[in-house]
């Protein structure tokens, strides 16, 4: 496990204040969240709590109704995925969106295949593809066998792999384990950590206690479209992050002091309508 990083480090990617409604509902209210440069950061939070959309968010799929987005030090509107990906932020999303038929190397390429004149130039794809599988410690058997024959593991790295052709800084992992195996998750959680010692900022989402206390530096918690509480891995334990993203232990005392302060009689109209018994 490594050190969490000391504050006074610039962050790659900081959020400050994005909000998102999508009609009635508040995906999310005030989002602060950061990553830094070999630090991984796992967002987590019960269903619906707003994890997708914020990834969404910064990978340009949504466009925030308010708050700022700084990448690299500059202030960034990410318009589109296409335009995420050339900032430097990759994303895997949950789907891995890998063609099943087609081999390793052609799903690495797929839509930026290198040429050779008007030919493909099988032999440079197919040693960046070990290249960037070696930079992943991966255990991939071929290159040249269908994706359809790897495991879920396997599968995961492949499309890993691909989400750092474009050399990003910035690598977002929407539940990488969800469906995998005891050793599968094992091998997809060392390659997270070859992210991170290659210097790349990765945000995990994930579900899994185990796996978040197992890799993060830092965890991110989600509640009700919300943050509830940011926590480093080293000085926390697994009960009081889950107690935060039940809502056992909130920002609520603080945040209906504000509230009180701020907003008297906005009562239920200022949250996520998404779950009875909140303490909104
Ligand atoms: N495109 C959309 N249109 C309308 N509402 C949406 C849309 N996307 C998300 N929401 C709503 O926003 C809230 C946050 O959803 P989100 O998918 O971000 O949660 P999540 O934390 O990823 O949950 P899960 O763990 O179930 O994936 C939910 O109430 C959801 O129904
Ligand atoms: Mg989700």
């Amino acid at each position: 496990m490594t050190a969490t990083h000391a504050p006074a480090r610039t962050a790659v990617l900081q959020l400050t204040g994005v909000s998102k409604t999508f009609g009635a509902v508040q995906a999310l209210k005030d989002i602060d969240f950061d990553v830094h440069a070999g630090e991984v950061v796992a967002l987590v939070g019960d269903n619906g709590a707003g994890k997708s959309t914020l990834v969404k968010t910064i990978a340009g799929v949504y466009t925030p109704d308010s708050g700022r987005m700084v990448f690299g030090g500059r202030q960034v509107a990410v318009g589109s995925p296409a335009e995420a990906q050339q900032l430097g932020i990759a994303t895997v999303f949950q789907d891995l969106a890998l063609c099943d038929n087609l081999d390793v190397v052609a799903n690495l390429f797929l839509g930026r295949e290198i040429h050779r004149g008007r030919a493909l130039d099988e032999v440079s794809m197919e040693q960046e593809s070990w290249r960037l599988l070696r930079q992943l410690s991966a255990k991939i058997p071929s290159v040249r066998i269908p994706v359809a024959s790897l495991s879920g593991g396997q599968r995961q790295t492949v499309a890993i792999a691909r989400s750092l052709l474009g050399e990003p800084k910035v690598v977002m992992l929407d539940e990488p384990t969800a469906a995998l195996g005891v050793a599968q998750t094992a091998e997809v959680l060392n390659l997270v950590e070859r992210l991170r010692e290659n210097g790349l900022a990765v945000i995990l989402i994930s579900h899994n206690m185990s796996d978040v206390m197992a890799v993060a530096d830092r965890v991110n918690v989600l509640r009700l479209g919300r943050n509830n509480g940011t926590f480093a891995v080293s000085d926390t334990s697994s009960q009081e992050i889950i107690a935060a993203i039940t809502g056992a232990t909130t920002n609520a005392v603080s945040e209906r002091a504000s509230r009180r302060e701020k907003t008297p009689d906005l009562g239920q109209a200022d949250g996520p309508q998404l779950e009875k018994g909140t303490d909104r």
